[in-house]
């Protein structure tokens, strides 16, 4: 069953019946809508509820979750604006579905936002699987990430990530306290199966102590 309770983002939400799995936050990337991650969301968590936003940027017609002055550039003032919008949008959905403190699951722009998010607004997600994402910040907030649960996946021929930068991510999520796994893959920026397994093995592994104290 899908439902779409009027909330501040277009967006789909995807029940299910065991509340105990914890949801998933689907963020996607540039030019993709609400309906993009649903598949992945549920290969990678197959009991979980998921909730997926449509961000509100649009670049061409293309929806995003924040304005960039160039690829790999970012409008910062507009990050963070989006970051705290989407935190927002997090308090009200959980209110609407009864959910606690998704896992945010991003890829490319919504892994970028998510990262943002993470640093800016940390009580609003349990942890995050990251791919393909980058520095959304130049200079990282102060932020307590303790113990949340964080996996990048980059890869090691990404035309728009370069790898130093994924490696200054993982840094910064680190040093805010995040247990963070940041793996390389031998892919470009798309999605592979590997992405899809490595992050099915990291929510099934994900401690239940750490999402239950979300
Ligand atoms: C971004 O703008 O967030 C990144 O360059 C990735 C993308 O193209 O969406």
């Amino acid at each position: 069953m899908t439902a779409a309770t009027e909330l501040s983002f277009v967006h789909r939400f995807e029940p299910v019946a065991d509340r105990n799995a914890p949801p998933l936050l689907l963020l996607h990337g540039t030019g993709g809508d609400e309906n993009d991650l649903i598949g992945l969301g549920r290969m990678v968590a197959p009991d979980a509820a998921l909730l997926s936003p449509r961000g509100k940027v649009l670049e061409g017609g293309m929806p995003r979750f924040f304005r960039r002055l160039a690829e790999g550039v970012f409008d910062e003032d507009d990050v963070k604006r989006r970051a705290n919008e989407l935190a927002d949008f997090i308090g009200e959905g959980r209110a609407a579905y009864g959910l606690p403190a998704p896992i945010a699951l991003g890829f490319s722009n919504g892994a970028n936002i998510a990262a943002a998010t993470l640093l800016l607004r940390p009580e609003t997600l349990a942890g995050a699987v990251l791919i393909r994402a980058m520095v959304p910040l130049a200079n990282s907030p102060a932020a307590d990430l303790s113990g949340k649960p964080v996996l990048i996946l980059s890869g090691s021929m990404d035309p728009m990530v370069p790898q130093d930068n994924a490696a200054r991510l993982a840094a910064s999520l680190r040093d805010a306290g995040a247990a963070v796994e940041h793996r390389v893959l031998p892919a470009g920026h798309g999605l592979s199966q590997a992405d899809v397994a490595l992050a099915r093995g990291f929510l099934a592994n994900m401690p239940r102590a750490i999402v239950s104290a979300a």
